[in-house]
Parts: C-alpha cells; sequence; structure tokens
C-alpha cells in the first residue's frame, strides 16, 4: 500500500511555514498531495491556477509532491487520492481550537481518515499568509517569509490592482 498524504489549505500564497511541512511530511510518506481549495469562503488574493503553479515551482525539487487543486470537503478530495490521512501544520495555541473542530468534523465525517499535525518550525511560528500580504501590501520586504517566486508574484499582483 501507498503510504499517502494529503496537506488541504489556501495557500493564498505559501510561505516558507507551508513549505516547511510539506518537506517534513515528504519524509514521513511515500507521498504528499498538496490539495489546493478552490471555493473557499475567503475570497483569495491568487487564483486557484496561480497558487497551484507557484506551489510547482517551489516543490519542484521534492520527489514525492503533487500539487492539485479541489473543490468541496477536504475528506472526500483525501478518499479521491487515495490518502489515509490528511496533515496540517500547528502553529501555536491559537491555531489549536480551529484544527480541532476540524479534525474532530472530519473525522466523524471520515473515521477512517486521521488528521496529523506537525508542529511549525520555529522560526515560521510566527508567519501567515494573510500577515506577508499585509506587509507586502505596505511595500515592505517579505522576502525572509516567502521564496523570490512568491514576493515577485505578490509584486506584480499588487500592482495590477492599484
Ligand atoms: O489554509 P487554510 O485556509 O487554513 O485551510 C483550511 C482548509 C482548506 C483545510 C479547510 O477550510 C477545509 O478543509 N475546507 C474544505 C471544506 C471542508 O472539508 N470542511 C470540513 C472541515 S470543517
Amino acid at each position: 500500500m501507498i503510504h499517502r498524504a494529503v496537506y488541504p489549505g489556501s495557500f493564498d500564497p505559501v510561505t516558507y511555514g507551508h513549505i516547511d511541512i510539506i518537506k517534513r511530511a515528504s519524509q514521513q510518506f511515500d507521498e504528499v498531495i498538496v490539495g489546493v481549495l478552490t471555493n473557499s469562503k475567503k475570497t483569495p488574493l491568487f487564483s486557484t491556477e496561480e497558487r497551484v503553479n507557484i506551489l510547482r515551482e517551489v516543490t519542484k525539487s521534492i520527489p514525492n509532491v503533487k500539487i492539485k487543486s479541489f473543490e468541496g470537503l477536504s475528506v472526500n478530495f483525501v478518499r479521491e487520492c487515495n490518502a489515509q490521512v490528511i496533515i496540517r501544520g500547528l502553529r501555536a495555541i491559537t491555531d489549536f481550537e480551529y484544527e480541532l473542530s476540524m479534525a474532530q468534523t472530519n473525522r466523524i465525517l471520515a473515521p477512517d481518515i486521521d488528521t496529523m499535525f506537525l508542529i511549525t518550525s520555529l522560526e515560521y511560528a510566527y508567519l501567515s499568509s494573510t500577515t506577508v500580504k499585509e506587509v507586502a501590501a505596505y511595500d515592505a520586504s517579505i522576502e525572509q517569509f516567502v521564496p523570490p517566486v512568491v514576493s515577485e508574484a505578490l509584486r506584480k499582483k499588487l500592482e495590477s490592482r492599484h
């Protein structure tokens, strides 16, 4: 059996914190599928296609990572992928309640699928896509937070909105 995990999220945009989780998960599983949520309640800055393309670019050196987009419930996507595990990163106690309710809900919907949490590396514990977008909007440097391809894409996106 292929030991496969899905790492679902918005990735709007992907940060070094997400990449850290992807790398570490790829060392624990035969294959990791990063699932980019399309129909989120949040309105994303980047389109699904843009988020998928950026993720493909920044993970291209990790052979057992695949990037896909999905709509609807994460657990259904996990089943479609023939995976057994959902991966999520936990940064701080503030993430816990949301992650717990999501994991419990997913477990009720799909008792055969387990959620596993990786604790975000300390250097990225403060990092979120939202804060990256905010810092970028004020024209400050975001090179410590995201790979160059993301800062370039963010710069272009924000320019086009002015
Ligand atoms: O990166 P995010 O925004 O924290 O990721 C949230 C995500 C995509 C994992 C979550 O919103 C999700 O799984 N959405 C799909 C809908 C779903 O399965 N809901 C049931 C769990 S409450």
